[in-house]
């Protein structure tokens, strides 16, 4: 999309960010815990802004050998315009120039949620697992995916 520029997320943005997450989910992250991610070595917090506003955001976290998707949103009215997939492909890429030992992305998403389910098909994450429940407000289960990032997964796609 035209105008989006992808930077990581600073102090400054926690506010915004913040903001937008609960407008994107009935359990949204407390203030606190962007400001703990943001203060971990091993999280990568990318936002998206277009006109000096969030328009998105992503946080990964990496623990032990595995990196976690943990939080990706983009505002509602800019839904469906590659905002997401700039976002979770410079988190990737951030990842595999930090790290480059990590081969193993993973995260857990609302079964019903086909919009992210289908964005993280694309880039090469596959089912592997359920938990029962995981979820509150409304209960769901959760699908857990699993992508290999070692060189030579042709679902790997980094535009
Ligand atoms: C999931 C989310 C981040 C996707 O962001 P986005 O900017 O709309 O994603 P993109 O525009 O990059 O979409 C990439 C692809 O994902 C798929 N996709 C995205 N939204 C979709 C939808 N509503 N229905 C079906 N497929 C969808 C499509 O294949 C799309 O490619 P296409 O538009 O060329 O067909 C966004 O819907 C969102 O913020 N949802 C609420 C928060 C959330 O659920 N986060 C995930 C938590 S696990």
């Amino acid at each position: 999309m035209e105008g989006i520029k992808i930077r990581k997320m600073v102090p400054a943005d926690i506010v915004q960010v913040h903001d937008m997450s609960i407008k994107c989910f009935t359990t949204p992250w407390e203030l606190n815990s962007f400001e703990y991610e943001l203060s971990n070595r091993d999280s990568i917090l990318n936002v998206a802004e277009l006109d000096n506003e969030i328009a998105g955001y992503i946080c990964l976290r990496t623990m032990l050998d595995v990196t976690h998707v943990l939080d990706v949103a983009v505002t509602p009215r800019l839904r469906r315009s590659g905002i997401g997939s700039m976002l979770l492909r410079s988190a990737l890429q951030d990842l595999r120039r930090l790290k480059p030992d990590i081969t193993l992305v993973t995260l857990e998403v609302r079964e019903s949620n086909i919009a992210a389910i289908r964005l993280y098909e694309i880039f090469g994450f596959k089912e592997i697992g359920r938990r029962k429940e995981y979820y509150k407000k409304p209960a769901e289960d959760a699908i857990i995916m699993e992508m290999d990032m070692s060189a030579g997964n042709p679902s790997l796609i980094f535009h």
